[in-house]
């Protein structure tokens, strides 16, 4: 028998603002910014973008013109760098990755292009990543954000609970160990794959408290949770596989199409996204940036 998934509109409501103008797009989370300048956004406008974001998880700031230097500020107003591994940054930008796929790839493969949260695996994930779209496909290429906020509540108490007691496993042994071969489909990106990753294994809470929001959030992705600290694999794997299937169902989700000068911004810490492979033979160009966040902490006391 399915689970029949569903939302209520009350999840994703705008909040008036002096500053720009909010237009969310769909029940769940997601909203597109417009009619806001983010080379000439003062100190109150700031606090109101940043609210925005905590509000509807990710932010679709549209008619941007940002050079990387530009986008290197707009990302510090958010807080500090965070560290990018396994993908080597523009030379003359350390804290900036350029995210392209040339027409001309011989794979489909693209960066990023499963579920997942920035760089879990890290002590101090990444609060936010900032992507900045400079040519986009004609059609195709959207990305795919989801609440997980909504998913953890979806969640019975009972399970909830347990949760709250548990460690995942988290490793980027799936996306940039030895074995994860599908990155070197990607010409255009310098990838750092087939490396040791041992030592960035680490485990977090499986349900954490958002520092901002104060809400609890469930904190596993596909790409990187690979299990859950004490259980054996034929254990947390059906586990895991259920709460990712609770987190991608539709009701859960929103769908951003990218245009030229649009700024994604999105918070990590209760956001997965998934870039879609559906342009190959098409350009995309994106630049990216993260903000290092807190050490996940647990919902409840253990
Ligand atoms: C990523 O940062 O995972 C890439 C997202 C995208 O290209 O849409």
């Amino acid at each position: 028998m399915p689970e029949f998934f569903y939302t209520h509109a009350g999840n994703n409501q705008a909040r008036a603002s002096a500053y720009f103008r909010v237009s969310p797009v769909a029940g769940s989370l997601g909203a597109d910014i417009h009619d806001i300048d983010l080379n000439n956004l003062g100190e109150p406008g700031q606090a109101a973008l940043r609210q925005a974001l905590m509000d509807h998880g990710v932010l679709f700031i549209r008619d941007q013109q940002l050079s990387v230097e530009q986008l290197e500020a707009v990302t510090q107003r958010f807080g500090e760098f965070g560290v990018e591994p396994y993908v080597k940054p523009m030379p003359d930008h350390p804290h900036v990755v350029h995210v392209v796929k040339e027409a001309s790839e011989q794979t489909p493969i693209v960066f990023g292009g499963a579920w997942h949260s920035d760089w879990s695996f890290q002590e101090r994930p990444p609060a936010f990543t900032l992507l900045y779209g400079e040519d986009v496909p004609p059609s195709g290429g959207d990305t795919l954000f989801n609440n997980m906020y909504l998913a953890c509540e979806w969640l019975s108490e009972t399970l909830r609970d347990t949760l709250r007691g548990l460690d995942g496993v988290h490793s980027p042994e799936f996306g940039y160990g030895p074995n994860a071969k599908h990155n070197a489909g990607l010409e255009s990106m310098k990838i750092v794959y087939g490396e040791s990753v041992e030592k960035d294994v680490r485990r977090h809470p499986l349900i954490t408290r958002h520092p901002e929001t104060g809400r609890e959030v469930l904190f596993a992705n596909p790409v990187y949770t690979l299990g859950i600290a004490g259980m054996k694999a034929e254990e947390s794997r059906p586990l895991l596989d259920y709460l990712f299937s609770v987190a991608t169902a539709p009701a859960f989700t929103c769908r951003m199409r990218w245009t030229p000068g649009t700024l994604a911004i999105w918070d990590n810490r209760c956001v997965w996204h998934q870039p879609v492979s559906d342009f190959f033979g098409a350009r995309r160009e994106m630049f990216r940036t993260t903000v290092v966040g807190e050490k996940p902490t647990r919902g409840s006391a253990k």
